[in-house]
């Protein structure tokens, strides 16, 4: 059973997870969980948004790439080692969901499912996305981040919903 709450109520415990051992960002049928540990939650359009930015390299990045929508789920402490299998192993060489032992459950507004051991989760319905324009990057965070070449899209998702467990 979940409870819906105001996104923005999260922000906090949000940032404190991605400052820490990161988030975990579902996307793709079949689903794949992929730790992230760079977000935003803001107002953009009037609307609630959260942006997470995914490397081309990822598996995540061509289920994005082919998604209208994704869950983002926030762990407790106990799941560190979850959190790190998830930010260190492919989705193309493991089944993620099924090592970490994470119970999936249909979205409750959205077509992705979320990880019904998250303590909350958020789902987003995307409205936009932008590969990031090395130009116009600060040149040492161009430098710092992508020596290969590897620049992030960002993908812009409302927030149709923010659930605790
Ligand atoms: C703490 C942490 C934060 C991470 N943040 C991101 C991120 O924001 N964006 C990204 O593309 N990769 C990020 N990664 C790397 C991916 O999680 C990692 O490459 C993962 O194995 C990709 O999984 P996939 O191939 O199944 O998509 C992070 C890894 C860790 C451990």
């Amino acid at each position: 059973m979940r409870t819906p709450l105001d996104p923005f109520d999260l922000f906090r415990e949000t940032i404190g997870k991605l400052t820490g051992n990161g988030i975990i960002l579902v996307a793709g049928d079949p689903p794949n969980p992929m730790t992230i540990g760079w977000a935003t939650l803001g107002e953009i359009w009037h609307r609630p948004v959260m942006t997470v930015l995914v490397r081309p390299t990822r598996f995540t990045y061509a289920l994005m790439e082919k998604s209208r929508d994704f869950s983002v789920c926030v762990l407790g402490e106990a799941y560190e080692k979850h959190l790190a299998f998830c930010g260190t192993k492919s989705g193309r060489d493991h089944d993620k969901i099924r090592v970490c032992g994470f119970t999936m459950e249909p979205g409750i507004r959205i077509s992705t499912p979320y990880i019904a051991e998250s303590d909350f989760h958020f789902e987003c319905r995307m409205i936009y996305k932008q590969g990031l324009n090395p130009d116009a990057l600060y040149p040492s965070i161009n430098e710092q981040f992508y020596p290969r070449r590897d620049w992030h899209t960002v993908y812009f998702g409302e927030i149709e919903g923010a659930f605790r467990k």
